[in-house]
C-alpha cells in the first residue's frame, strides 16, 4: 500500500510532513504498513500523552464502545461524561470548574471567544502575534502565528487586535533579558490608547506557553503585568491550554507555572488520551451567562472520549506523571543546551517540562534557519524517527514525547538528533 496510490482522493490543505502509512502504535513507537518500526517524538502532535494505545486508555474506550457509543450530551447525560466533569474540576485551577465539553482545540477557541463576548457584553479580543489557536474562521481570526493561515480568507471575524508574544530570543524590540522594560507590554497598552478603548474589550486570548509559534515561555513579569493591566479594565484572560495542559509542561496547567488563574480556559489534544475531545473551562458565574442552546454540538462530551479522559486522569495520578516530566524534562535540556554549546547551528533551547524545542539558526547572524532544521529532521526520519517543527520560520525542533517516556526511549532519540544536527552543521 502506498500514498501515491490514494493521495489525489484527499484534500491537498493538510501539509502532510512525511508518506507513511502507520498501521499500528505502542508506547513511543508506531509502525507502518512495511512493518517498518518508528520512533515517535511528536505523538499525534503532544496528543497522546500517554503513548500510543495505553493498555488502561484502550480498555477504557472498549468498554464504554461496547456499551453506548452516543445519545448526543445535548439529549441525555451520559456516567462517563458527568463523572469526567466533576474530575476535571479537581485538576482545573482556581474556581474554573465549570465545562463545556467539544471535538478539538480550534472550536473550543470559538466559544471562549463567544462565551467571553457574551458575558461582558464587549465585542473586542485581543490575540497574540505568534500564537496558533486553530483554523476555523474563528480561531483563524485570533491566529497570529502564520499568515498563511489566514490567506484568502478575509474577512475574517472583527473586532480582533493583535499584540506581541513576549519571545525574548526573538524580541521585536532588539532588548535583552536584562535590560528588558517590557516594551511588549506597552505595546498592549498603545493598543488601548490608539485602537480600541480597553472597556471595549471582552477578552485577550494567550497560550500561557506558546505551542505552534515556537515552544515560548513568556517572562513572569510579562505575565504579571498584563494580568494586572486586564483587571484594572474588567478584561477577561483566555487561557488556551490545548498545547500546554495536561502535565505537558510539568505542571498540570501552565498557567500553575505562573501563579496565576485565567478567567477561561481552553483544553484539547492530550485530554482524551487520543481520542478527538476539547473542552472550556470556566467559572460557573461566566459560563452561566450562556442561555441553554447560544453553544452546542452533536458530539461534544461523547461518552467514548469521556471514558478515554477519565483513564487519562486515573493514569496522571496513578503515575505520578509530573515527576517523570519534570524528571525527563530536566535531562531533555540539559542535553540540548549541552549539543547547543557544541553546534552553532541551535541558537537557543526553550521549553518547560516535556514541551521543549530547538531553535536553529544561521550562526554568522543567528538568522532562522528551516534549511538547517530540515536537514535535521529528514536525517532523523532517514533513521526511523518522526519530528516535528514549529515557529513562523519552520526553523523550530519540538520534542513532544509521550509524558510517560523512558529515559532509554529520550537517549535513543537524543543520539539520532545529535546525529541529525553534527550532519547538518559539517555539511
Ligand atoms: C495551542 C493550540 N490551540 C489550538 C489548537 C487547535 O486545535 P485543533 O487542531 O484540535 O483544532 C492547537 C493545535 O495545534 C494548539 O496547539
Amino acid at each position: 500500500m502506498e500514498f501515491k496510490d490514494y493521495q489525489q482522493y484527499l484534500s491537498p490543505a493538510l501539509a502532510k510532513a512525511t508518506d507513511l502509512i502507520v498501521k499500528k502504535g505502542q508506547g513511543c513507537y508506531v509502525e507502518d504498513v512495511n512493518g517498518v518500526e518508528y520512533l515517535d517524538f511528536v505523538q499525534g502532535i503532544a496528543v497522546n500523552a500517554f503513548g500510543h494505545c495505553h493498555p488502561k486508555i484502550v480498555a477504557a474506550i472498549k468498554e464504554q464502545v461496547e456499551t453506548l457509543i452516543t445519545a448526543s450530551f445535548n439529549l441525555v447525560n451520559y456516567p462517563a461524561t458527568l463523572k469526567l466533569a466533576k474530575e476535571l474540576a479537581e485538576f482545573t485551577p482556581g474556581e474554573l470548574n465549570t465545562f463545556f465539553f467539544s471535538n478539538g482545540g480550534a472550536e473550543a477557541n470559538d466559544g471562549a471567544v463567544k462565551l467571553a463576548r457574551n458575558y461582558t457584553g464587549r465585542p473586542g479580543i485581543i490575540a497574540m502575534r505568534g500564537s496558533f489557536h486553530g483554523r476555523t474562521i474563528g480561531a483563524c481570526s485570533i491566529t497570529g502565528s502564520n499568515s498563511k493561515y489566514r490567506k484568502n480568507i478575509e474577512p475574517l471575524v472583527p473586532s480582533v487586535y493583535f499584540t506581541p508574544y513576549p519571545n525574548c530570543f526573538r524580541c521585536p524590540y532588539n532588548t535583552s533579558c536584562d535590560e528588558c522594560s517590557l516594551e511588549c507590554l506597552r505595546e498592549l497598552q498603545w493598543t488601548f490608547d490608539y485602537l480600541i478603548y480597553p472597556e471595549n474589550v471582552a477578552a485577550v486570548i494567550m497560550e500561557p506557553v506558546m505551542g505552534e509559534g515556537g515552544y515560548v515561555v513568556p517572562p513572569q513579569k510579562y505575565v504579571d503585568g498584563l494580568n494586572k493591566m486586564l483587571k484594572e479594565h474588567g478584561i477577561l484572560l483566555i487561557f488556551d491550554e490545548i498545547q500546554s495542559g495536561f502535565g505537558r509542561t510539568g505542571k498540570m496547567f501552565a498557567s500553575e507555572h505562573f501563579g496565576i488563574v485565567p478567567d477561561i480556559m481552553t483544553m484539547g489534544k492530550a485530554i482524551a488520551g487520543g481520542l478527538p475531545m476539547s473542552c472550556i473551562a470556566s467559572t460557573k458565574e461566566i459560563m452561566d451567562s450562556w442561555m441553554a442552546g447560544m453553544h452546542g454540538t452533536t458530539f461534544g462530551g461523547h461518552p467514548v472520549c469521556a471514558a478515554a479522559a477519565l483513564a487519562v486522569l486515573g493514569l496522571m495520578k496513578e503515575e505520578n506523571i509530573l515527576d517523570n516530566v519534570n524528571g525527563q524534562g530536566a535531562y531533555l535540556k540539559e542535553r540540548l543546551t549541552e549539543m547547543k554549546e557544541k553546534y552553532p547551528i541551535i541558537g537557543d533551547v526553550r521549553g518547560l517540562g516535556l514541551m521543549m524545542a530547538a531553535e536553529f539558526v544561521n550562526p554568522e547572524d543567528n538568522s532562522p534557519s528551516a534549511d538547517y532544521l530540515n536537514m535535521v529532521k529528514d536525517y532523523c526520519l532517514s533513521k526511523n524517527m518522526l519530528t516535528l517543527s514549529c515557529g513562523v520560520y519552520g526553523n523550530g525542533f519540538r520534542f513532544a514525547t509521550p509524558l510517560n517516556v523512558a529515559r532509554e526511549e529520550l537517549d535513543k532519540g537524543l543520539a539520532i538528533f545529535e546525529e541529525a544536527v553534527k550532519t547538518a552543521w559539517g555539511k
